[in-house]
């Protein structure tokens, strides 16, 4: 070759580069290794990326990276895509984290894709040294562990085919989100690993998780205050302490946690399948427009639960009732066994009574015993099957306790199998 085109040659293939670099940011270009750091080549991406005028995306190529603490901050140009075919892990030692609440943090984002494909898109958060230092049983402060994500002030995102395991505390949460998609995702941590929350979305509007497998210490799913339009549909849940909406009513201000559906989920060894729970002692809140529908559990100890006197690691300073108001809950569809004999506890605050809660087609059994349920403030509204009978309404079974108050349920129609055996 002619020593004199080199230039050129070269010149052009910056030129190439750069057009191509105008769409597609590899991170392997900006020095990342296979079995390397990705930290500094994802965050060199991301700058281009998020500056880019049209839409970028971010390619993550085969290989285990190491990865510190990222934030993935916009506002961006234009929409950005993650494609992640390469699997990452999180320093074990808290030390590595300095200050920093998340391993990986997504914020203030219009149009976010993050996507595994290839087998990859695990973020391993090796949770297991930071577990032992989880002090949130003691203090009742429960924030000084970092997440593995956070996505704040997302519109229009879309998760899917992510793998997050043995986060040090929860997994992902949402605060601020509008229009965003979970799908096709796994989170695991260990059973007894504390508050690895799987999904909490705080203060959204329009979040859909479909298709996940969740399995951790801790709630698979919970839903904070402000949590609007939620709609839950396709997962498993196991081990875990179910999928919850709450604790609602802790701090003053919260807004409404209305519209939330959770639909064909499958609980397997969890403590709960269907929860709601607010403080006692609270601030004034609600949660409404809530349906829990085609459910199935497997040794599960509270398969349905309402439980406005919760009150962990005595936090509550006080007993009063709870302020804040559940009205238009259902639970339709629910069938399983259970692993206690109060297979359904709708345990509602003599403060603020629940409103307008309907069990439909429930079975769920205990193989102990007769099911009981237990009502406390509360008339439900009952049709088609029902078992156990609905607040004891026939007094069926023996040694059940006797806590309910306001029990008897009202039939919405003719309910031939709920009637006195
Ligand atoms: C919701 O976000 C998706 C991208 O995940 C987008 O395609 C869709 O148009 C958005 N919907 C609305 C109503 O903005
Ligand atoms: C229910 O969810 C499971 C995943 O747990 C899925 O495979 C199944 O297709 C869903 N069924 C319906 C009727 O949507
Ligand atoms: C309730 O579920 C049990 C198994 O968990 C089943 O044997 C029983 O037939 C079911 N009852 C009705 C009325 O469907």
């Amino acid at each position: 070759m002619n020593k004199l085109h080199l230039p050129l040659l070269i010149s052009l293939f910056y030129m190439f580069v750069s057009i191509a670099r105008s769409q597609v940011f590899d991170i392997t270009t900006f020095g990342a290794k296979p079995d390397g750091d990705a930290t500094q080549s994802l965050v060199s991406a991301w700058k281009e990326a998020c500056a880019a005028a049209n839409p970028a995306k971010i390619v993550v190529p085969k290989g285990t990276y190491s990865l510190l603490a990222v934030k993935f901050m916009g506002p961006c140009k234009a929409p950005i895509t993650f494609e992640i075919s390469g699997n990452f892990n999180a320093p074990p030692e808290l030390a590595k984290f300095k200050n920093e609440d998340t391993w990986v943090k997504f914020e203030n984002i219009v149009g976010l894709t993050v996507t595994g494909v290839s087998g990859g898109g695990s973020f391993d958060g090796q949770g297991q040294q930071a577990w032992k230092q989880n002090n949130c049983a003691d203090t009742g402060s429960c924030d000084s562990l970092p997440y593995n994500f956070r996505f704040n002030v997302i519109t229009n995102g879309e998760i899917a085919g992510i793998k997050s395991l043995n986060s040090k505390l929860y997994h992902m949460a949402l605060l601020d989100c509008k229009n965003v998609t979970f799908n096709d995702l796994t989170i695991e941590a260990p059973k007894d690993s504390l508050n690895t929350d799987g999904i909490h979305i705080g203060r959204s509007k329009g979040v859909t998780v479909t298709n996940a497998n969740i399995g951790t210490g801790d709630d698979c799913i919970s839903m904070g205050d402000g949590a609007v339009d939620v709609h839950i549909e396709g997962v498993k849940c196991g081990p875990g302490h179910g999928i919850s909406i709450g604790s609602m009513g802790r701090y003053p201000n919260e807004e409404p946690s209305k519209s939330i559906t959770v639909k064909n989920c499958t609980f397997t060894d969890t403590e709960n399948a269907a929860r709601i729970k607010s403080w006692m002692n609270s601030y004034a809140a609600s949660a409404s427009d809530i349906h829990f529908e085609d459910i199935t559990v497997n040794n599960v100890l509270n398969p349905i639960i309402i439980n406005q006197e919760y009150c962990p690691y005595d936090q509550c300073k006080g007993k009063t009732p709870s302020k804040v108001k559940v009205s238009d809950v259902s639970f339709k569809n629910i069938k399983g066994t259970a692993t206690s004999k109060e297979t359904v506890k709708l345990w509602c605050s003599s403060g603020s009574p629940c409103d307008k809660v309907e069990l439909a087609d429930i079975n769920l059994t205990f193989d102990g015993g007769p099911a009981v349920s237990e009502c406390r403030n509360v008339k439900p509204i009952t049709s088609g099957k029902q078992y156990p009978d609905p607040c004891g309404a026939s007094g069926a079974a023996p040694g059940a306790s006797p806590s309910t108050t306001n029990a008897a349920p009202v039939s919405s129609q003719a309910a031939p199998h709920a009637s006195p055996k």
